[in-house]
């Protein structure tokens, strides 16, 4: 096994957790550098986390501490051109969410993965407790039968003063409101376990937050295996909670829990006559882990020790993202989107408020 060298960029709010979580991966990473456009915070978590590499230039960084990965904690829009720089320098990326503003961003990926051996990858680290696993596994095996019905809520509350920070709840800076910058996990992870969507049918407005974006959205969604669900992304709900559940034709799936869990937070319930099969099948899967950062770290790095493509890796980063593209696409056309439909050309390739449609029509119909 080797030890990665890691950088951080971006020293606020989410590169504590990084750096904690780096801590926690049996020393198969070493935290060699960080870098900050702010001296003070970058010297405060330099001190905290014993960093010896400090740079306010990402670009510096690149070339005097040649980390092998860098873990980009920087506000939205700086993902993808901040991915693109590391690429080309030989470094695995991995972004903090969302991995760019939009697809046409986000395709411009394209070019600097195919041109080395470095890799994209988005912190969805929802996907890599081990319940998540076990019941990706069991959906549409014989025990649990195939997935019918899901839902999936993401209903967390920020208060006006959230919204302080500069880049918080624009469409220039975050891509977009709850659907871009807090559902995004919980969905990602419902189609980790569902598999491809095929049409999304969405309503998004600005309920209450003075905000530019949405503070609500709420889709319909038909996936390609039949199965068919609602996702809602809510800033405004007091009791905070993320659920998904998914009914197969045997066994009932629900997840409980607020910024992420562990299997306890999980609950089986059997379909009459299917107890048997149900429980054993659930038993039967390793349930140690919950989710979390140092989840997705290790299984990063087991695919580099493995030379293997990287867990939640640019194509299926991408099928998130353009997900979130067809909510906004739908919300603000009033018309249902099918997946593969936002190409170049399609006012919601470029960015989610859809050439100024979203802030239109979110405008006409607010209630902030
Ligand atoms: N995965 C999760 O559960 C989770 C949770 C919270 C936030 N996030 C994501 O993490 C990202 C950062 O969020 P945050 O709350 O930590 O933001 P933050 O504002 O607290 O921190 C961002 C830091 O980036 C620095 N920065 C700005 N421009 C820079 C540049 N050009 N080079 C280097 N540093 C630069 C800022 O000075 C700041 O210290 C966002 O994309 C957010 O959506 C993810």
């Amino acid at each position: 096994m080797q030890t990665y060298r890691v950088a951080i960029v971006g020293t606020g709010g989410i590169a504590a957790v990084h750096a904690s979580n780096l801590a926690r991966t049996d020393n198969r990473a070493e935290l060699v550098a960080a870098c900050d456009v702010a001296e003070a915070r970058l010297q405060a978590f330099g001190d905290e986390h014993g960093i010896v590499g400090r740079y306010q230039s990402l670009t510096e960084l690149l070339a005097e501490a040649k980390p092998d990965i860098v873990h980009l904690c920087t506000p939205p829009m700086m993902h993808i051109d901040q991915a693109i720089e590391c690429l080309e320098a030989g470094a695995h990326v991995l972004s903090e969410k969302p991995p760019a503003l939009s697809l046409a961003d986000f395709d411009r990926l394209n070019e600097a993965q195919a041109k080395g051996g470095a890799q994209f990858s988005c912190v969805f680290q929802h996907r890599f407790g081990d319940a998540s696993a076990a019941a990706r596994s069991l959906i549409g095996g014989s025990e649990f039968g195939r997935p019918l019905v899901a839902r999936c809520d993401t209903l967390w509350y920020r208060p006006d003063e959230y919204f302080d920070l500069p880049w918080r709840g624009t469409w220039k800076a975050e891509g977009g409101g709850p659907t871009m910058g807090h559902g995004i996990h919980q969905f990602d992870l419902l189609l980790h376990l569902l598999g491809p969507w095929e049409e999304v049918n969405a309503i998004a407005s600005r309920q209450a937050r003075a905000t530019s974006t949405e503070d609500f959205s709420a889709a319909l969604v038909r996936f390609e295996n039949g199965a068919a669900a609602t996702v809602i992304n809510s800033l405004l709900s007091p009791r905070e909670t993320s659920d998904i559940r998914v009914d197969c034709e045997f066994a009932t799936i629900e997840l409980s829990h607020l910024y992420g869990y562990g299997t306890k937070d999980w609950t089986i319930t059997a379909a009459p006559g299917h107890e048997d099969a149900v429980s054993g099948a659930w038993a039967g899967q390793p349930l140690e882990r919950g989710s979390g950062h140092s989840a997705q770290f290790l299984a990063m790095y087991d695919a580099l020790d493995a030379g293997r493509p990287l867990p939640a890796g640019a194509d299926s980063a991408r099928q998130t993202l353009e997900f979130a593209a067809a909510i906004y696409a739908s919300a603000f056309t009033g018309q249902p989107v099918r997946r593969g439909q936002i190409v170049p050309g399609h006012a919601f390739y470029e960015g989610m408020d859809g050439d100024g449609r979203g802030t239109r029509v979110l405008a006409s119909t607010a209630r902030a």
